[in-house]
């Protein structure tokens, strides 16, 4: 399975793209370097003896997400990149809707245009707040298809 991983370069992204290299699949990365170094591409390669593809790219920018998935065409999309640090969304609520909801609505409307049914999605969603996830379960394609991690608070 072709998997196009958001964030793929951060904490919890790198560890599961090693995971998904080592099961067979073929990864793809697109990750902006926000919170994150390209040399960890590096040592997912020392790790899997496979380099996988990486985009550095802001995924809120539907436009160019729209060009990769164009180039990639995924079977599945696991969503990681977002912000993530607890303390500061509560100073910075703001950049955190910013960056958290247009992100996902980016990789949702490009998973519709390209016909990508498969999704997971992981955030800590008491900075995305109510009713962002009520639209994200209701912009999902095949909610059997979505996996809602981590938990409302
Ligand atoms: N770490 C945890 O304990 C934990 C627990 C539950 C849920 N989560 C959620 O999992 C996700 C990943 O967590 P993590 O710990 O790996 O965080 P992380 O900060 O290590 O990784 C996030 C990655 O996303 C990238 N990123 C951020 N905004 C981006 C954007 N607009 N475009 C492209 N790339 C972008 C960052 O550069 C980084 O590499 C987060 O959404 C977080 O809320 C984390």
């Amino acid at each position: 399975m072709k998997v196009l991983v958001t964030g793929g370069l951060g904490f919890i992204g790198s560890h599961t793209v090693v995971k998904l290299i080592e099961a067979g699949h073929e990864v793809v990365i697109v990750d902006n370097l926000f919170n994150s170094k390209l040399d960890v591409a590096d040592r997912i390669e020392q790790i899997t003896h496979a380099k996988p593809k990486v985009f550095i790219q802001d995924v809120c920018d539907k436009e160019k997400l729209a060009d990769i998935f164009r180039q990639v065409l995924p079977d599945a999309v696991i969503h990681f990149a977002g912000y993530k640090a607890v303390g500061e969304s509560c100073q910075k609520p703001l950049m955190y809707y910013r960056n958290n909801i247009d992100s996902a609505l980016s990789v949702l409307e490009c998973m519709q245009e390209f016909g990508c049914k498969n999704l997971v999605f992981l955030r800590l969603l008491l900075y995305m707040g109510s009713l962002a996830v009520c639209l994200l379960q209701k912009l999902v394609l095949d909610k059997r298809q979505l996996i809602l991690m981590g938990r409302q608070r």
